[in-house]
């Protein structure tokens, strides 16, 4: 599995927002918004796209544009939701596919309670967004859904990383058969006893939206 850090100076200067906890909703929406949008630079570098022709004011040339299909992007709700936006900046044309999944909190065992996926997903690049990977429990069962309907190559982005749920991605889909790439903003410490990301930005969904 390819894992990429985008280790750019003003992820790293947004990202010391997003951890503070002094960091309201409002800004923490936004934020997160932002950093996906400069994630999605790094995420979206082997997008397929196609030559066609254009002509300038002054001479004919090649350009490219995405190629079909269009790239799938599926945001695990609800975190990966405050992602959305700033993915679909960059990538206006991508269709847009749901996955509801929530870890249990005293097993860390993520339960999928929703799915607006196409069922065949053969031949799609598929972009999943979560800001966290902790365990890496609902990003590998995401992943597995997505390869089980066809996906033939698949790019997990999130926010912040622990190493432990790298390991596990990399154990769980070392058998995936196609390209599987993880960007993140930051690979982190570590995993304290309560399954956080330490030192992480708390739990991303209670910061988004609120606890319900
Ligand atoms: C969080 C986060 C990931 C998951 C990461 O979601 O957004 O989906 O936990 O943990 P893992 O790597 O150990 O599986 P949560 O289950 O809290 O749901 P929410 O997005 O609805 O808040
Ligand atoms: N989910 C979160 O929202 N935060 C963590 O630190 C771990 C899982």
């Amino acid at each position: 599995m390819r894992v990429h850090v985008a280790d750019h100076p003003l992820i790293a200067h947004k990202l010391t927002y997003l951890r503070d906890k002094r960091t309201d909703s409002p800004t923490f929406r936004r934020l997160a918004e932002e950093l996906m949008t400069l994630l999605a630079y790094e995420a979206t570098r082997e997008v397929r796209v196609e030559p066609f022709s254009i002509e300038t004011p002054v001479a004919p040339t090649t350009g490219i544009k995405l190629s079909n299909p269009k790239p799938l992007i599926v945001p695990i709700l609800r975190a990966g939701l405050g992602m959305l936006e700033g993915m679909v900046r960059l990538l206006p044309s991508a269709e847009v596919g749901f996955l509801g999944m929530q870890r249990n909190e005293e097993t860390l065992e993520a339960i999928t309670y929703a799915n607006r996926l196409p069922d065949d997903l053969s031949g799609r690049q598929v972009y999943v967004l979560d800001p966290m990977l902790a365990t890496g429990g609902s990003m590998v069962d995401a992943i597995r859904f997505l390869l089980e309907r066809g996906a033939d190559d698949i790019t997990a982005v999130t926010l912040l990383a622990a190493p432990e749920g790298i390991a596990h991605m990399e154990e769980s889909l070392a058998d995936a058969g196609v390209p599987v790439s993880l960007v993140t903003g930051s690979i982190d410490e570590k995993l304290n006893e309560l399954g956080y990301i330490v030192p992480g930005l708390g739990d991303a969904g209670d910061r988004l939206y609120g606890v319900v």
